[in-house]
């Protein structure tokens, strides 16, 4: 890689910030796409993030991601957000504007196109989300969004579930969005549904568990995506599949809120060979 004075710095705030793939992931999109940039990790501590983020404006980043535990938090200090990022109350990309930056989520259009990609349709479906966080109000807000018949979003805490399917209603005006008691999935109509898992349960070391472990719950899905990506077959993956359902891990997700990103930053549009490429060697990187 040649850096020289023209190179544009991008990176990621998180903390911690050491197991992240995105290096990999944008430092492949520059050498393949030959735009001369260099994606560095970041990592402020908590009550150094409003600094952090003036002192990357002030140095000429040309943007940055955003994770854990920063994704809420740094909205206070953009100088414009997205719709939908707003909607969602989560940010996890800056881009560089004229006097700050303006803050995005990719990680829902991101999921579109990792969607997109292995062929699982949103609109019309009925949808089950396991999972009440940060990750499961952007995936519902997008299931809404793009036309969805029902979303029951299922949770050990009912509460968080609540708040979340009356929030996304409210958004959009309509009351497609149910919550459930995580052991209320018996209750559900008998049909065939979309199951996207956002629980931190199966994601590694933890890998023997899932969320729900009653085999007469995987009948009810026709298509499981699991956003975890370590181990790249979790236990509700598995358990989909010996119930005959097609099951997906969630490294497209990862790739894709990644590539549209990059899109962003640059102003460009990344082509599919290249974001193959990119997928490869993501998946390289995890076995290491
Ligand atoms: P994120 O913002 O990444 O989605 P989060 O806000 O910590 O993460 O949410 C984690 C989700 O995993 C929550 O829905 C949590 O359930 P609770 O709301 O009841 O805490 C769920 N979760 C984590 N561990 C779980 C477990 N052992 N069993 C069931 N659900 C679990």
């Amino acid at each position: 890689m040649d850096i020289s004075g023209r190179t544009r710095v991008c990176g990621l705030l998180a903390n911690p910030v050491e197991h992240t793939l995105s290096p990999v992931l944008h430092n492949t999109l520059a050498e393949k796409t030959g735009i001369n940039l260099v994606y560095v990790p970041f990592k402020p501590e908590v009550e150094n993030l409003g600094t952090a983020v003036e002192g990357a404006y002030s140095l000429n980043v040309l943007g940055l991601n955003v994770s854990i535990p920063f994704k809420q938090e740094v909205m206070k200090y953009l100088v414009d957000i997205d719709k939908s990022a707003k909607d969602i109350g989560a940010v996890n990309t800056l881009v560089r504007t004229e006097g700050g930056f303006k803050g995005y989520n990719t990680d829902i259009s991101g999921l579109k196109k990792a969607f997109l990609s292995e062929g699982i349709q949103i609109k019309g479906q009925k949808i089950i989300l396991l999972g009440a966080g940060g990750a499961a109000k952007a995936i519902a807000y997008l299931m809404a969004l793009e036309g969805a018949s029902k979303v029951y979003i299922l949770n050990r805490t009912y509460g968080r579930a609540a708040v979340i399917a009356k929030e996304i209603n409210e958004c959009f005006a309509m009351d497609h969005v149910i919550p459930l008691a995580l052991e209320d999935y018996r209750k559900l109509p008998k049909d065939s549904y979309l199951g996207i898992q956002t629980t931190s349960v199966g994601m590694h070391p933890n890998v023997e568990h899932a969320v729900v472990e009653d085999p007469e719950f995987y009948k009810l899905l026709h298509t499981a995506y699991d956003i975890i990506y370590t181990p790249a077959e979790t236990k509700f993956m598995k358990y989909t599949k010996e119930a005959g359902g097609r099951a997906y891990n969630g490294l497209k997700m990862l790739l894709y809120q990644g590539v549209v990103a990059y899109e962003l930053w640059n102003q460009t549009q990344v082509g599919q060979e290249v974001v193959d490429l990119v997928y490869k060697r993501m998946e390289q990187e995890l076995r290491k």
